[in-house]
């Protein structure tokens, strides 16, 4: 028998939330993408999602954040087919977790993709994986988006030279605003001329929404303390501004046009029209 990969836990268990939601949107009839590994993931998880997932709380969280992370996935989704229609054949995940655009999404021939996250994440995903087979030239890289994570990109191959298309999913709010700053930095800095750049920014300012108090107070135990137990992000300049300073010209989409689009609800956690709700970005960028 093959040995299992070991149970996620802090910040390595958000992924398994991602992954709960892209599961209970694959199984919908009208659904804006499909992932058929999601529930798969879960599966694996066993023990460790239900750790995350107390019984109540989670109810809780997903009804708040509605459609967001389905809504989320399909706007990097849309975004990557953009950036390869405008020539970019490489394509780097920062903070990966369970995506699985590599074996997903259809990818031009010679497509090189990048996927970096914290090694425990990465040693379940493909444990889960084994046997799968990407649609493009795949890098798994275990890397702290802290340290010199660049050093491993470019010895697995990373050009920076070439215009790359970068995706920073889910994973700045787990970042000091510095720590933000400086992966910005480091991604600036290896993007030649055409590369895109594709953002979702939250910050704290959520867990001070009048909903995230609601909830944490009801379940002290639940996943929306966990959640923003691990947020670090205290930045409240712009995202637009900040990527500007960074030397990208970015686009944001309001949530409310997104989930128009799409014929969904705004979901409840992020809608201007409620009282006391958070505040959430998605970016997209060129150089
Ligand atoms: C909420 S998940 C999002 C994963 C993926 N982008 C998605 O949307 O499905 C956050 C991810 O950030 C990763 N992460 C957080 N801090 C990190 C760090 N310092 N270095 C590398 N990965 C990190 C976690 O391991 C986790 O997989």
């Amino acid at each position: 028998m093959t040995e299992g990969p070991g149970l996620l836990a802090g910040v390595s268990s958000t992924a398994l939330v991602v992954g709960m939601a892209r599961a209970t949107e694959s199984r919908r009839a009208d659904r804006l993408f499909e992932d058929r590994l999601a529930g798969r993931f879960l599966d694996a998880a066993g023990r460790a999602r239900r750790a995350v997932w107390n019984e109540g709380t989670g109810e809780q969280f997903m009804a708040a954040m509605g459609d967001y992370f389905a809504l989320r996935t399909r706007y990097f989704d849309d975004y990557f087919g953009r950036a390869c229609a405008a020539g970019c054949r490489q394509v780097v995940l920062l903070a990966a977790g369970l995506d699985t655009r590599a074996l997903r999404l259809e990818w031009p021939t010679g497509t090189h993709l990048f996927e970096l996250d914290r090694p425990d994440v990465l040693a379940f995903k493909e444990h889960v994986l084994r046997g799968e087979v990407p649609r493009c030239r795949r890098e798994v890289i275990a890397a702290d988006l802290c340290e010199d994570w660049p050093v491993l990109l470019a010895a697995h191959g990373f050009r920076a030279d070439e215009p790359t298309a970068w995706l920073v999913e889910g994973v700045l709010v787990y970042l000091t605003a510095d720590e933000a700053d400086t992966l910005m930095g480091r991604i600036s800095a290896r993007s030649a001329p055409g590369s895109r750049l594709a953002v979702e920014h939250v910050t704290r300012a959520m867990v001070a929404s009048d909903r995230a108090k609601e909830a944490a107070a009801a379940s002290p135990e639940g996943v929306v303390n966990l959640l923003s137990s691990l947020w670090k992000n205290e930045m409240t300049r712009p995202p637009g501004d900040w990527l500007a300073a960074h030397g990208w010209s970015a686009t944001e989409e309001p949530l409310t046009e997104l989930a128009g689009r799409h014929d969904r609800r705004v979901p409840p956690a992020f809608d201007p029209a409620l009282p006391g709700t958070g505040r959430v970005s998605l970016l997209t960028a060129v150089r």
